[in-house]
């Protein structure tokens, strides 16, 4: 058993789990430690003021309880932390659905965003959208990805293109992130897509980002860092890097494009992640291992040198399988190679109204075992600790050890496995979100 010393009031317990899966480890877990989910049977943990300040064996834990002490029993289920969605593009306004009855007929996503459609179609929406209106919208998106047990999103902006808009969207990102019981990791997106004004001067649109969009971004942060040393509000516990992303790609940046913005987010001590290899390979994913970028994310056509460079560089690879499915198509991630040359590997939804309208991470795991070749523990692992170093907040969530967030998820399953093997309902009975119990459904 681990404890912390404690001699004060416990606020919850949670015990007589079937399966704890704690996944405790002090870096992302990779190769044959992917599989480890660190499991106690008959387990429990102790949670006092947000906190895990014991995890063990049911009988010990639970001898622990004073008065005071709620005690939550989790008999025939799976206990497990939060999964940390690691990619997501869920701030946003309006939806694509006619776009995705087009390609239901045929169209393919690269046309449409040539022909001014994609990302842009959300782009005008988004422009055109108030602050409210957006984080009305996304509020929504986030109470529905809570009930499926993610506690923490990686929330991209890139769906404004000019500067007011990529700050109003990471002003909805900040606000969602005090407001909503997830938390939000901002990643700012500026080079998406090339906008319709920027249409055939590609590299005047990189300049833009570079020398207006990424200094107004990280002075944003800034002050919204200030404001939250101001606000002594618990919550605030997490210190949220702001990460700078790019979409490197075929239809979108080239690779010295790419090289231009992450350089200079780079030296403003910006985090770096990098969409590549999603439809073409540009090279992206070397570029990540040569930046020192945290992730590179998709990956769907990565060669194995690439793969060995990113292993190198402690580069995690972020795979989407929601991506490849939601677009209907058939070139997944080849997840069982990046196990194999020994990158940590990270899941998310992708979450955005294009290629992925996908708020279950449970669904997520779901493809990523059938189709991408991952083992439901790598799976699990991959979307809980792996994830959350790929957003920056490894330290703070992603397993369930003493001194992390309580964020804990009890699932009516009686076997890790079947988070993965059923699917297509919910199988996350009861959400705690540092030490809350935010959604609660009866079991099924
Ligand atoms: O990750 N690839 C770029 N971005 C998204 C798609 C965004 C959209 O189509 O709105 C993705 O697939
Ligand atoms: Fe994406």
């Amino acid at each position: 058993m681990c404890v912390a010393t404690f001699f004060e009031m416990i606020d919850l317990i949670i015990h007589s789990a079937a399966q704890l899966l704690t996944i405790a480890a002090d870096a992302p877990k990779r190769g044959d430690a992917q599989s480890d989910l660190g499991m106690i049977e008959n387990g429990a943990l102790a949670i006092r003021d947000g906190e895990i300040i014991a995890v063990g064996a049911s009988d010990e834990i639970r001898a622990m309880a004073t008065r005071e002490t709620r005690m939550l029993d989790a008999r025939g289920c799976v206990v497990l932390p939060g999964f940390v969605d690691a990619h997501t593009h869920v701030a946003f306004a309006g939806d694509r659905a006619n776009e995705f009855e087009m390609r239901l007929r045929g169209a393919s996503y690269l046309d449409l965003l040539k022909a001014g459609g994609g990302i842009m179609n959300t782009v005008r929406a988004t422009r055109a959208a108030s602050l409210e209106q957006i984080i009305a919208e996304t509020r929504v998106r986030l109470d529905r990805m809570l009930a499926y047990g993610t506690t923490t999103v990686e929330a991209k902006t890139g769906y404004g293109l000019d500067t007011p808009t990529e700050l109003k969207l990471l002003e909805a990102i900040y606000e969602l992130d005090a407001t909503h019981p997830i938390d939000l990791v901002p990643t700012f997106i500026g080079a998406h897509a090339i906008p319709e004004e920027y249409k055939g001067r590609a590299d005047e649109f990189v300049e833009v980002v570079v020398e207006e969009m990424l200094p107004a971004v990280r002075g944003s942060q800034i002050a919204y860092r200030k404001s939250q040393s101001q606000n002594s509000d618990t919550r605030y516990a997490i210190r949220h890097p702001l990460f700078c992303d790019v979409f490197c790609d075929e239809g979108a940046f080239d690779l010295a494009q790419t090289r231009k913005i992450l350089e200079r987010a780079r030296a403003m001590n910006m985090p770096l992640k990098l969409h590549a290899d999603e439809f073409a390979n540009l090279g992206g994913a070397a570029l990540a291992a040569e930046l020192g970028a945290v992730s590179a994310d998709h990956l769907m056509v990565t060669r194995r040198d690439e793969m060995k460079r990113m292993a190198e560089a402690n580069v995690i690879a972020v795979l989407l399988p929601g991506t490849t499915f939601g677009l209907g198509k058939n070139d997944f991630a080849n997840g069982r190679a990046f196990i194999e040359e020994n990158v940590a590997v990270a899941l998310g939804s992708d979450l955005n109204p294009g290629t992925s309208w996908c708020e279950a991470m449970p669904m997520v795991l779901a493809v990523a075992t059938r189709y991408e070749k991952l083992m439901t523990a790598e799976a699990i692992v991959a979307a809980t600790l792996n994830a959350a170093y790929a957003s920056g907040v490894g330290e703070r969530v992603g397993s369930l050890q003493i001194g992390k967030l309580a964020d804990v998820l009890i699932a009516a399953v009686p076997d890790y496995r079947y988070l993965a093997y059923r699917y297509g309902t919910n199988p996350i009975r009861t959400v705690i979100k540092r030490g809350q119990l935010v959604s609660e459904r009866r079991s099924s």
